[in-house]
C-alpha cells in the first residue's frame, strides 16, 4: 500500500509501531518541517535545519533516525560520530546542495586565496570540508556579521540566500549561481496574485526564493523573510489571522498545527520538494525494524567538515 492510500487506521498502527520500535532501539526521531504530516506527527522533534542540527548535536539518544534530505542525516553524522544515523529512503536528495562540489569549491578558492568560505548548511560533506563557516536559512545574517568586515567572502551554493544577504547585510559577497529548483519556482506572478486576493494577509517568504520575489517582499510592510522555523515563531505570536506562505507546502502542516487559530495559504501548490516527499511513514518503520540505511561520512571528511558545523551551530 503506498502512502497516497493511507487510511487513518493504518497511520495509527504505523505510527504505533514506530513509537515501539523507536523505544525499544534507543532512537530519536526527527523530521523537518517540509516532511508528510503523517511522518511529522510521530517525530520527537520537527524543526528547520538549524534546530534539526542542535538536536541531533544534544541528545542522549543512541541513534538518529533523521527524517529530511540527505545531507541533513549526514550533518547529523558528522555531529555526533558515535551515534548512528539512519535515513529511511537513501535517495532523498537536495538539488540545491548538488549545485557545487568540492573539486568546484576548491576551483573557486583558488581564485580567491584567503577569501572566507561560507557555505549553506545543503552541500554535502565534502563541500563542508573545505568549507570555513557553514549556516543555514536561520543564522546566515548572524554568520556573515559574525565575519571581520575586511575579509573577501565565497558564499555557496544559494544565490537567492546570497542576493538577500548582501541586501540585509550591507556586505559584499562572492556568490555561487546554484539555486533550488522548488524556491526558484515560485514565480512573482504566484506572489503578486495573492496580494491582489489577499490584501489583508501577511506574506512569509523563504530566502531561497528567487530574488524578484524577494524585491517584492521588500516593497511592502507585511511582508518577511523567514527561514521555515522563523515562519512558525513568526505565525505563532503575530497578531494577524491569515498568511500566504512562499516555501515548500509540508510547512503547512506544521504552521497550522501550532497556530490553528488562524489561516495559511501555499502562494503555490506547485512548491513540493519530490525529495522531501521519498520520506514515508513506511520506510521509517521499515527503517527502525531493519536498521537501515546507515548513513557514514568518511572520518577524514569528516573531521574537516566539523569545524564549520559547530561555528554554525554556536551562531544564533
Ligand atoms: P530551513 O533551514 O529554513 O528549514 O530550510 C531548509 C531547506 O531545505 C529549504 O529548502
Ligand atoms: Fe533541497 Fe530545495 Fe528540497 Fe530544500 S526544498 S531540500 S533546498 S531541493
Amino acid at each position: 500500500m503506498s502512502t497516497d492510500t493511507l487510511t487513518p487506521d493504518r497511520i495509527a498502527r504505523l505510527q504505533d509501531e514506530v513509537r515501539a520500535l523507536a523505544r525499544e532501539r534507543g532512537a530519536v526521531v526527527l523530521a523537518h518541517n517540509y516532511q508528510v504530516p503523517e511522518v511529522q506527527d510521530v517525530a520527537d522533534f520537527v524543526g528547520d535545519s538549524l534546530g534539526l542540527s542542535r538536536e541531533a548535536a544534544a541528545t542522549d539518544a543512541s541513534a538518529i533516525v533523521f527524517c529530511g534530505v540527505h545531507f541533513m542525516a549526514e550533518t547529523a553524522a558528522i555531529l555526533s560520530p558515535d551515534k548512528t544515523v539512519l535515513i529511511p529512503d537513501p535517495d532523498a536528495g537536495c538539488s540545491l546542495a548538488a549545485s557545487i562540489t568540492a573539486d568546484q569549491l576548491r576551483a573557486w578558492k583558488a581564485e580567491h586565496p584567503g577569501a572566507v568560505v561560507v557555505s549553506y548548511v545543503n552541500t554535502t560533506a565534502e563541500v563542508k570540508a573545505e568549507t570555513d563557516y557553514c549556516c543555514t536559512s536561520g543564522n546566515a545574517r548572524a554568520v556573515i556579521e559574525a565575519i571581520p568586515e575586511d575579509r573577501e567572502i565565497l558564499f555557496c551554493p544559494d544565490m537567492f540566500l546570497g542576493v538577500w544577504l548582501e541586501r540585509v547585510t550591507g556586505r559584499k559577497l562572492n556568490l555561487w549561481l546554484g539555486e533550488c529548483h522548488v524556491h526558484a519556482g515560485i514565480r512573482p506572478a504566484d506572489i503578486e496574485r495573492w496580494q491582489a486576493q489577499a490584501p489583508d494577509a501577511e506574506l512569509l517568504v523563504h530566502p531561497e526564493c528567487g530574488c524578484a520575489s524577494q524585491c517584492m517582499a521588500f516593497a511592502n510592510g507585511r511582508t518577511h523573510i523567514l527561514s521555515t522555523e522563523g515562519m512558525i515563531r513568526f505565525a505563532r505570536q503575530s497578531p494577524k489571522e491569515r498568511f500566504l506562505v512562499a516555501t515548500e507546502t509540508g510547512i503547512l502542516h506544521r504552521l497550522t498545527k501550532e497556530a490553528p487559530d488562524k489561516r495559511f495559504e501555499a502562494v503555490s501548490e506547485r512548491a513540493v520538494c519530490r525529495y522531501m516527499k521519498m520520506i514515508t511513514l513506511e520506510k521509517l518503520r521499515d527503517s527502525l525494524r531493519d536498521w537501515k540505511h546507515v548513513v557514514t561520512v568518511d572520518p577524514q571528511i569528516a573531521a574537516r567538515a566539523r569545524g564549520a558545523i559547530e561555528r554554525m551551530i554556536a551562531i544564533a
